[in-house]
């Protein structure tokens, strides 16, 4: 079905009065303007949108009373612990190693260039000063002291963008259940005080609407107040794991992939370019689990950012600190070991964008303004058979629709020379040598010119 004109502009704003929005999308309502012709055209992205797409890869930290629990951020529901017992989780909350500065480094040397931290979580407590709204907050807790602050001044520091998981779902609040206009006054309160005393962030991640699919959530109020205080900041809203990659509100700037790769988008005849996220714990719990030795490995991270970044989607790797705040040993060096690969790979990877090249199996290819990239999977390292399991496979590769005559091929990693030959219809077939013994890096690029 064709939209018509006005259905069109009901879909950008979905804010009916608020008339702040006819400011920010212009771009939009040019692109598409009433020309019906240019309806399948994807819509060119905002610039905040385009911004958070070169971000590309980022941490996500869950922290709160929780882990202090050592079992995750479901703690207070999974082990249904009364109410008054949680909270006094609050009395020996001292956040003692938490050091924003600290996590905004690793997330540097990790390749990153944004970080999402859990402002609140379901449990209602926030790392914020809410200013009086109340007081289950880090000023009211040991702590002593706005986490939030801290977070995102270290980040700055660092050159890491902030942005900000909110919850929306709260255990704490009874007015979540007995007054949910009351809660949502609240909870617009709390976030018009991230939206104002923190300076600008890259973004407002939410999450729990699916906690009342049917509920008027009012969310025009809501991001329309932060469409007015943070224009630039992202919004972001989690659809959780059944509905993965499902577009909501025309506000939303993002999709969402809870621990699921994102599948391609079509855009063509959107409204608004929306960008997409996928995001993942690096064991199987987002909050500290001192019991979960699940853990992702390098070669699963690696392969995910591509799979990300193959459809354009960014990808952010979460950590739960420990009781105290501290970034656990391990995650911090998985974190970097896949930094190593990310520093190798740094210009497709941030600056790639989808092509319509096609790869064999897993393997696809990225362009940049005049490179090809193309991404490898399943090599097999060169050695003594005595030695290296010959698994996986060396040899030709062959990419369709390379429409531009190509004069080298060479592997990111030790600027090896390849093999190639194209034809006449696009078709270009490059010799993927194997791993040079010594190596492995899981996924090797070829740069193309
Ligand atoms: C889910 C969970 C939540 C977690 C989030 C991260 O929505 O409820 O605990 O923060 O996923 O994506």
């Amino acid at each position: 079905m064709k939209p018509s004109r006005r259905m069109f502009l009901q879909g950008v704003t979905g804010l009916g009065a608020l008339s702040v929005f006819a400011v920010h999308t212009p771009m939009v309502l040019a692109q598409t303007g009433e020309n019906e012709e240019k309806d399948m055209a994807i819509p060119t992205p905002l610039p905040r949108i385009a911004r958070f797409e070169k971000l590309a890869y980022g941490m996500f930290i869950h922290w709160g009373l929780y882990s202090q629990l050592g079992k995750g951020e479901w703690a207070q529901s999974a082990m249904q612990i009364p109410k008054a017992e949680y909270q006094k989780l609050k009395d020996t909350f001292t956040a003692k190693d938490f050091d924003g500065r600290a996590f905004a480094r690793t997330a540097r040397r990790a390749g990153m260039k944004y970080i999402t931290l859990t402002t609140r979580h379901h449990e209602g407590f926030s790392l914020y000063d809410t200013q009086g709204l109340s007081d289950y907050d880090a000023p009211h807790s040991p702590a002593g002291r706005d986490l939030v602050r801290d977070f995102v001044e270290g980040c700055r520091a660092e050159g890491i963008v902030p942005f900000f998981y909110h919850t929306t779902l709260d255990w704490y609040q009874d007015s979540f259940n007995n007054d949910f206009g009351v809660y949502l006054q609240y909870l617009r309160d709390s976030v018009r005080l991230l939206c104002t005393n923190y300076g600008e962030i890259g973004g407002l991640w939410f999450d729990g609407n699916w906690s009342k699919p049917d509920a008027d959530w009012q969310v025009d109020k809501l991001y329309g107040m932060i469409r007015q205080l943070q224009p630039e900041a992202m919004i972001i809203d989690n659809t959780g794991l059944g509905k993965r990659g499902e577009i909501g509100h025309p506000e939303i700037d993002s999709t969402t992939f809870e621990q699921g790769r994102p599948t391609p988008m079509d855009r063509r005849g959107m409204k608004k370019y929306i960008a997409a996220e996928m995001c993942q714990p690096s064991n199987t719990h987002w909050g500290y689990a001192q019991n979960d030795f699940c853990y992702a490995s390098t070669r699963d991270l690696i392969e995910n950012l591509c799979a990300c970044r193959k459809v354009g989607a960014n990808f952010i790797l979460n950590v739960g600190p420990t009781a105290t705040g501290k970034l656990p040993d391990y995650e911090k060096a998985l974190f970097e070991r896949v930094g190593d690969w990310v520093q190798m790979h740094a210009e497709p990877l941030y600056n790639g964008k989808p092509s319509s090249i096609k790869g064999p199996e897993e393997d696809f290819a990225l362009e940049t303004g005049d490179k090809i990239y193309l991404f490898i999977h399943n090599l097999s390292i060169r050695g003594d058979k005595n030695v290296t399991l010959q698994t996986g496979g060396a040899g030709p590769r062959t990419f369709d629709g390379v429409a531009k005559k190509i004069q080298s091929a060479k592997w990111m990693d030790n600027q090896e020379e390849l093999k190639f030959q194209q034809d006449a219809s696009g078709k270009l077939t490059v010799e993927a040598t194997g791993f040079p013994y010594g190596t492995n890096t899981v996924v090797r690029v070829v740069e193309i010119a």
